[in-house]
């Protein structure tokens, strides 16, 4: 596996690399750029990747029947909220198919001819990963149209009288684009993928797995329930989930022989502020301004964003996604509203809706 020059360079969210507790962990563990010890705790092959089935059967099919035709993969689309395993998927492909995956961002190609650069580098088959695709200007993306297309690039050179184009045809090459935010991603570019599958939120059981599994690779020592505890905590992500066990490992170590038990992961993570349901003190934030300072909603994000004082893009793609599927609030066209679980959440009752005003 190679990785470009155009490095995969993380700007997606801004956030202080402060330490890992209280309101920022969730954010900083979601949004940091991969770090070595997570990458050694990547799977590396199908087989190791546990979750997300549908999307893996579908992967399997289009890779055992491109191997077949000795051919290249058709191009794939990943989305699905930050820290599921979009990049992790990438580099599977890659192995699986005994090819090379190059890795880049999409605001980090900025020019037509970085993209030129990075697909004449290509060898037949090889995978080109573009993380955070709804960010590549439109100016490149056009380009990109008939490279996945055809596999050939119009370039123009040259200004004024001189201008002209050049045609450069470039291997049989995968895109493998990976968002936050599909829905960003205009017609055009989301049509030429062959496969675009969304990664969803794992359920606590196979997230228990992942966690037995890192623990071993990192010789930690942890029993069932510690395992099910990080889990359930865990808000279905497994970044989250393999960030807190380097906390709760350190906790257990200083406080607890060293053994990540139940009770130990418990203490652990309500230190770092992590309830029981996986909510983090910024979700707890938000869902408190939303019931104090705007009757449960409706409400914009942008304003629930000024009044946590957390930029509203870092809300809608870290913290509201996770609120929704867990039925905290929910998203109308007027704005977000309380769910009376997002109340109780916050020790609230389901307090007086705007409804119970209006009646
Ligand atoms: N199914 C899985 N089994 C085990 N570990 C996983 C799985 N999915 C993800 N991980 C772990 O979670 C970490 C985060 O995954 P990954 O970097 O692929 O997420 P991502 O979807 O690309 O996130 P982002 O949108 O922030 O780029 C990986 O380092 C990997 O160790
Ligand atoms: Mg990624």
């Amino acid at each position: 596996m190679t990785q470009s020059k155009i490095e995969n360079q993380k700007s997606k969210i801004p956030s202080p690399a402060s330490a890992a507790t209280g309101v920022n962990f969730l954010t900083n563990a979601l949004a940091s750029p991969v770090s070595p010890a997570e990458a050694a705790l990547r799977p590396l092959s199908f087989s190791d990747f546990t979750g997300q089935a549908k999307t893996i059967e579908r992967l399997q099919v289009m890779v055992g029947a491109a191997k077949r035709r000795g051919d290249a993969l058709n191009h794939i689309l990943l989305s699905g909220p930050p820290g599921l395993g979009k990049t992790t998927l990438a580099f599977i492909l890659g192995n699986e198919l005994g090819k090379t995956v190059r890795v880049t961002s999409g605001p980090v190609v900025e020019k037509a001819g970085d993209l030129a650069g990075l697909l004449t580098n290509l060898e037949e088959g090889d995978i080109l990963f573009i993380d955070e695709i709804h960010r590549i200007p439109k100016t490149v993306e056009e380009y990109l149209y008939s490279a996945m297309e055809d596999f050939r690039l119009d370039i123009m050179i040259d200004q004024g009288p001189n201008a002209r184009s050049v045609r450069l045809s470039i291997p049989r090459f995968t895109l493998v684009g990976a968002t936050t935010r599909a829905g960003l991603l205009t017609a055009p570019l989301r049509s030429r993928f062959t496969l675009q599958t969304r990664l969803d939120y794992y359920d606590a059981p196979t997230l228990e797995g992942i966690v037995k599994r890192s623990c071993g690779l990192l010789k930690v020592e942890i029993d069932d329930g510690g395992a099910r505890e990080i889990a359930t905590r865990s808000r279905g992500t497994p970044r989250v989930a393999n960030n807190l066990i380097h906390f709760v490992r350190d906790f257990a170590q200083e406080r607890a022989k060293g053994v990540i038990t139940k009770p130990v992961a418990a203490a652990a993570l309500e230190l770092l502020e992590i309830d029981a349901a996986g909510l983090d003190e910024m979700d707890k934030r938000m869902l408190r301004v939303m019931a104090e300072n705007y009757r449960g909603g409706p409400v914009g994000m942008s304003t629930i964003a000024v009044a946590v004082g957390e930029e509203s893009e870092t809300l809608e793609e870290v913290h509201e996604p996770f609120l929704i599927q867990e039925g905290y609030l929910q998203r109308t066209p007027q704005g977000r509203v309380l769910t009376p679980k997002g109340y109780h959440a916050i020790g609230l009752k389901g307090a007086s809706s705007s409804q119970d005003t209006l009646l």
